[in-house]
């Protein structure tokens, strides 16, 4: 059959879908880009602000005419929100074949294949099996893959869904990781991009207590990776600040391939709200952290998220995020409105900051950190950055787009040497809004 993957929310479920497309093939499926040619069509998606579950929502209920038009279509929920919501998907979209929650997508294949044999509608939304080593990375383009090395999440941050659409903590084997990215090195990948939830927590076991000084499963792996030939460049999303140990920062230090850029997730720079949302750190506690990280490192980007409006979030609060936002000089930073989640603790609070008001703390936090990222990209002008080629700009076909190992992303003027993955210098011409402008050496 020919089947269509649309994907939504973070990473991970990229990961999951590249993975299910990976079965699918292999059980003799065809994936294809276009839905009007599909026989099958899966939404894997997300759960973490109502709105991501009203886009999914509202594009699964655009494709009753299509089912309409040709009965015979399967259409599939999988992902957070077929986790969160279960078969009440099914009462709601009546034209919706079926729902495969986080812990059962590995049974893809076998339930598109019962459904079109006997079109029953299925919900099934079990935890995974404990043996279950994770889905490998099939998918890949030819120069960088993602490799998931923990599932699910244990922190309970008091606002968030993830812990109970994605289930505990568990980290994958050591020795599976490195079987993998060796295998994707060998296979050409130069970059892998490492996920979980709290990937700085891999290898403890699902404690939530962060390790003592000198111990770091993740440092370890970290090590291991860098020293697989092929392999340029190792990133990770997203670490909790309060794992970044001695340990780990000096495995950052050593591994040349570990790439100079972290994404530490603030949330909130307000003591208090950080305290409401259990999140397990200080202001002053990250203020310190970032100064211990750029002290071993001192080219270290940071890039962070942040939520606006969290329920008794007061004028002052808000402040603080900001003051502390623009003391820390993020490259980047995600900023979230607060979307209270049914079943979240904080669901219980009241909602005290109107959706205006959220929308204002937003677009201030937006326009201090366009300002900032357009002085930063100027001072990174005449200088020379390693930067590794991805392949023709999606806005202009003369260029070609790279990133540097600190996250900027560079278009340049190709020569006919340069392939998808390889290693250039670049020296920096121009900074425009977003990204750099420059000319290889
Ligand atoms: N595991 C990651 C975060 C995954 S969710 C981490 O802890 O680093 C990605 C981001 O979505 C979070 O960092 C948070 O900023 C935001 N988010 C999560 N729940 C939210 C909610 N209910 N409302 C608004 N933003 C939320
Ligand atoms: Fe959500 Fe917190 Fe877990 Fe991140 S660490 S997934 S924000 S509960
Ligand atoms: Fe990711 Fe959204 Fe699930 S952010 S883990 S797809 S709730």
């Amino acid at each position: 059959m020919k089947i269509h993957i649309k994907t939504y929310g973070c990473q991970m479920n990229e990961r999951d879908s590249e993975a299910v497309g990976a079965m699918l093939t292999e059980a003799g499926h065809t994936l294809v880009a276009e839905e009007n040619a599909a026989d099958v069509l899966l939404f894997n998606t997300c759960s973490v602000r109502d709105a991501a579950e009203r886009k999914a929502k509202g594009k699964i209920g655009y494709m009753r005419k299509l089912k309409q038009h040709r009965p015979d279509l399967i259409i599939g929920v999988m992902g957070c929100m077929a986790q969160r919501l279960g078969d009440r998907l099914l009462a709601e979209l009546p034209h919706l074949d079926f729902v495969l929650g986080t812990g059962q997508t590995h049974r893809a294949p076998e339930i598109i294949a019962q459904i079109a044999a006997d079109r029953v509608r299925l919900a099934e939304t079990a935890a995974a099996p404990e043996e279950i080593d994770m889905l490998g990375a099939h998918g890949r383009n030819s120069w960088s893959a993602q490799i998931a090395i923990t599932r699910g999440c244990n922190r309970f941050c008091s606002y968030c869904i993830v812990p109970y659409v994605r289930g505990r903590e568990v980290s994958r084997s050591r020795e599976s990781i490195l079987a993998e990215a060796r295998e994707l090195a060998a296979a050409g990948v130069r970059e892998i991009l490492l996920l979980g939830q709290n990937v700085a927590a891999y290898g403890l076991n699902g404690d939530i207590r962060p390790p003592t000084p000198d111990h770091s499963p993740f440092a370890e792996l970290l090590e291991a990776l860098n020293e697989i030939p092929g392999l340029e460049r190792i990133r990770y999303t997203s670490p909790y600040v309060s794992y970044f140990n001695e340990r780990l920062i000096s495995a950052l230090v050593r591994c040349r391939k570990v790439c100079h850029n972290i994404h530490l997730p603030l949330q909130s720079g307000s003591d208090r709200i950080l305290k409401a949302m259990n999140r397990q750190y200080t202001a002053a506690d990250y203020r310190n952290k970032v100064a211990e990280l750029r002290r071993a490192i001192p080219e270290l980007t940071f890039s962070t998220d942040v939520i606006v409006g969290f329920p008794g979030e007061s004028e002052d609060d808000f402040r603080m995020t900001r003051d502390l936002m623009n003391e820390v000089g993020f490259e980047q930073a995600y900023i979230f409105k607060y979307s209270p989640r049914p079943g979240a603790k904080s669901a219980s609070l009241e909602d005290t900051v109107s959706e205006e008001e959220k929308l204002r703390r937003n677009n201030l936090l937006l326009a201090d950190l366009q300002e900032r990222i357009g002085r930063k990209l100027a001072g990174l002008v005449g200088t020379t950055q390693e930067v590794l080629c991805e392949g023709v700009s999606s806005r202009n076909i003369g260029r070609w787009t790279g990133r540097t190992g600190t996250n900027f992303v560079v278009h340049f003027e190709p020569d006919a040497s340069v392939r998808p993955g390889a290693l250039r210098q670049v020296r920096i011409t121009r900074a425009g809004g977003v990204s750099l402008f420059g000319e290889l050496l």
